[in-house]
């Protein structure tokens, strides 16, 4: 998968050079390019924002830079389809995910959708939010999702992108070394619905805190089953939504 970010932060992605996703970039499963937004600035200050019009508080980030930036995207899009093999079928338009507040609430089967991509792009905004009119002129070219994160304000794009990035890019075949232990957690299609069992490891005994004799009984169909009914005592607690 190729991974285009555009920002005004990049060093907010170093971490993506860590753990299983930096292991992906090295084995070549992911290509990662990090753009500076101000790169597509002409002015000596590398403007990115202005006052709203409307008044308000907050400042909006200007279209032109963001227009530049998508164009110099799509353009190094088609270069590489004409580099590739002729046999090969057309792309699908290019995924832009815009982090958003305002958007679709981010879930594992979004994940699981971006995960098959060829190409993901994230468009990260700061202050209040890019001109309405970027996204409305990249839907002519990209597949623009407008993604939150859940029900709160971060102060940009960066840390919901790293989060999606993270929960996308363990999907891809390969990146996970063992791939059954992606059915088995919360929000996963083999979680039917449920939040994730506790789990334990040695010593059995611990600062005087055993662990359960069942898991320790070698019994597999007792050890599902007082599974599955942990799974849903913790879900009724801190999920009761997810049993509708
Ligand atoms: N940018 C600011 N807040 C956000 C959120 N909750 N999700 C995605 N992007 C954001």
């Amino acid at each position: 998968m190729r991974l285009d970010i555009v920002t005004i932060f990049p060093d907010y992605f170093a971490p993506l050079q860590l753990s299983l996703i930096g292991k992906a970039i090295s084995d070549g499963l992911l290509d990662v390019r990090v753009h500076d937004l101000r790169d597509w600035t002409h002015d000596r200050h590398r403007t990115v924002d202005d006052t709203p019009y409307g008044g308000g508080a907050g400042m909006v980030m200007k279209p032109e830079p963001w227009g530049e930036a998508l164009d110099e995207l799509l353009a190094s899009y088609r270069a590489s389809e004409a580099d590739a093999d002729s046999q090969s079928l057309p792309a699908a338009r290019p995924i832009l995910i815009v982090p958003s507040p305002a958007g679709h609430l981010f879930s594992q089967s979004m994940a699981a959708e971006f995960a098959v991509a060829q190409t993901l792009a994230f468009a990260c905004g700061r202050y209040e939010g890019i001109d309405r009119r970027v996204v409305e002129w990249a839907s002519g070219s990209f597949d623009v999702r407008e993604v939150s994160l859940g029900d709160y304000v971060l102060n940009g794009g960066e840390v919901a992108a790293l989060a999606m990035i993270e929960a996308i890019v363990r999907l891809i075949p390969g990146v996970i070394g063992n791939p059954e232990s992606l059915l088995e957690e919360s929000h996963s299609v083999g979680s039917q619905g449920l939040l994730e069992y506790p789990v334990y490891t040695k010593p059995a005994l611990w600062r005087g805190l055993r662990v359960p004799d069942v898991l320790l009984s070698g019994h597999h169909g007792r050890v599902e089953q007082w599974r599955r009914e942990r799974s849903r005592m913790i879900t009724e607690d801190r999920r009761p939504d997810l049993l509708q």
